[in-house]
């Protein structure tokens, strides 16, 4: 699905394609900096973090790896119990190796906490989060993230591999999406 065939689904673009790639630009040139001459295990969270880890990875000077852990967290329906099991863990083991979480978005901050939590007691010589998304009034607890792209309004959004129900994963743009899709 693209914007056109979703625009009709959508009250309003939060960050734009252009904004996207100049924001995404700018944050592999402060991971290059912090890390010259280091090389770097980039761990994507499946599935929301697809697209910010294709465009950051191949936005970055440094050797990098990529990995990923697919997560869910227990709890019914919406409620959110903090409690995350594994669904597909790393492929490779961490110690020693300098870990940038790649992440889509913070909301509750409950899925980073404990995956910086867990990735650092597994002996990795750095971890730090690099989100392009925060909803900074949605938060429950506090993670200290090291970059972020954009904070946003604590709205129901999609696109760049954000879904609703697995849809519209595959917009080039954020997105607030039209509460009449999902009330
Ligand atoms: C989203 C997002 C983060 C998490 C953030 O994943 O990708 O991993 O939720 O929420 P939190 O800060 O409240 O813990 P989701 O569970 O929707 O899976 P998906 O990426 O496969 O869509």
């Amino acid at each position: 699905m693209n914007f056109e065939s979703a625009k009709s689904q959508l009250t309003k673009v939060l960050v734009t394609e252009e904004q996207i790639q100049t924001r995404v630009a700018e944050l592999a040139a402060e991971i290059d900096k912090k890390y010259a001459g280091k090389e770097v295990l980039l761990v994507g969270v499946l599935k929301g973090a697809v697209m910010f880890m294709a465009d950051l990875s191949r936005a970055l000077n440094i050797p990098t790896s990529m990995d990923w852990m697919a997560l869910s967290s227990y709890g019914s329906g919406t409620v959110s119990s903090g409690v995350i099991r594994i669904r597909k863990d790393l492929d490779a083991e961490i110690h020693g190796k300098h870990v940038i979480i790649v992440e889509d978005i913070i909301d509750s901050g409950l899925t980073l906490s404990w995956l910086q939590a867990t990735l650092t007691s597994r002996g990795a010589a750095s971890v730090e989060v690099v989100a392009f998304l925060r909803k900074p009034a949605a938060a429950k607890v506090e993670v200290p993230v090291w970059l972020v792209g954009y904070d946003i309004p604590n709205e129901f959004v999609v696109g760049y591999g954000l879904d609703y129900n697995e849809n519209y994963r595959t917009l080039n743009c954020v997105a607030v999406l039209d509460p009449k899709v999902y009330s």
